[in-house]
């Protein structure tokens, strides 16, 4: 029986697939667009079943679930949530997905959630949140994964943490302690929760080892890179004004950089990765991971 992989041209979903092929797994992979895609020669390669279909698109889910044994989802349609994305992509086409799931015998299902520490109400956690009450409701065997916010986004200058220009953003105070978590240690996770076989609802809150600020953070990366940082503070209260915005991104946005400013630990972190048999990536790793792009030179 095959796994399938809801994602799988992203970030954690490819890492996820492609982990899975190597431990010798058969994975398909559920592509918008199928072998049209621009990033779907790397799984093809690996020997992953493309299958073209869409969260958005009810009747493609179901017969790319049938033959499966468990589906792993990491769909978001973050950052960009075009054509109202975080209602029909991560709402009602992941509830598509899991209600697809059980009709077709699907017999485990992981969906990548995020930290329970983000409770902030946007759009995004209701369709975080109600997918997972979907699935602690559902007959299939289910595990929640519940990452916190992932250092290769927010330590990233995408996100204003430019440590290539050395120009950095800070949100609120900046001092608020959270458990950056590395986008590859999630796929860890994903892949161990898909090999398991323990038969009840599993949440897994998920964080990196240590506990990190913002500021910390800067400190960690002046250390790595060996330079010094300008720093930019975003005030909470810019943030408060685009929460109260109509626009479901920009809600959303504002409420994941407030939860962000909070700050939000995950208690017992390191028992949860050992339990897996993961080595946690702390914020050091990352820089000293990035330090070759810093340099100008491949990482
Ligand atoms: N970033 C964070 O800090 C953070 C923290 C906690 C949890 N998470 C969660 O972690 C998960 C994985 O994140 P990521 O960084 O890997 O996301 P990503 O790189 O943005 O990948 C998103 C994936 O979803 C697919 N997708 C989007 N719309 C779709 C649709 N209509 N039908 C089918 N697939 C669709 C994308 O396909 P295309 O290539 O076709 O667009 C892509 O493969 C997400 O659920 C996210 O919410 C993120």
């Amino acid at each position: 029986m095959s796994i399938l992989v809801v994602g799988a041209t992203g970030l954690v979903g490819g890492q996820v697939a492609q982990k899975l092929r190597r431990q010798g797994q058969s994975v398909r992979a559920l592509v918008r667009g199928g072998d049209a895609h621009p990033k779907v020669q790397p799984l093809r390669a690996a020997g992953i079943e493309i299958v073209n279909g869409d969260l958005t698109v009810a009747e493609t889910l179901e017969p790319a679930c049938r033959g499966i044994a468990t589906v792993v989802c990491t769909a978001t349609s973050m950052p960009t949530a075009a054509n109202d994305g975080l209602r029909r992509v991560d709402l009602d086409g992941s509830v598509a997905l899991i209600e697809a799931a059980e009709r077709a015998g699907v017999k485990r299902f992981v969906y990548t959630s995020y930290s329970g520490n983000i409770q902030i109400a946007s759009p995004l956690e209701t369709a975080k949140r109600t997918c997972e009450n979907r699935l602690l409701r559902s007959s299939m065997q289910t595990v929640i994964l519940r990452p916190s916010y992932f250092a290769e986004v927010w330590l990233s200058p995408a996100l204003g943490f430019d440590f290539v220009s050395g120009a950095i953003r800070i949100y609120g105070s900046g001092e608020g302690k959270g458990s950056y978590i590395s986008a590859f240690d999630v796929a860890d996770f994903a892949v161990a929760a898909a090999m398991g076989k323990d038969d009840e609802h599993t949440i897994l809150e998920m964080g990196g080892p240590h506990a990190v600020s913002q500021l910390d953070a800067v400190k960690i990366f002046e250390q790595v890179l060996e330079k010094k940082f300008q720093l930019e503070h975003v005030p909470a209260e810019a943030l408060q004004q685009q929460y109260s915005s109509p626009d479901p991104l920009q809600k959303t946005f504002a409420a994941l950089m407030l939860g962000y400013t909070q700050g939000g630990e995950i208690k017992g972190a390191q028992e949860t990765a050992k339990k897996y048999g993961i080595r946690l990536t702390s914020v050091g790793d990352y820089a000293a991971r990035v330090r070759g792009k810093s340099a100008g030179t491949a990482a």
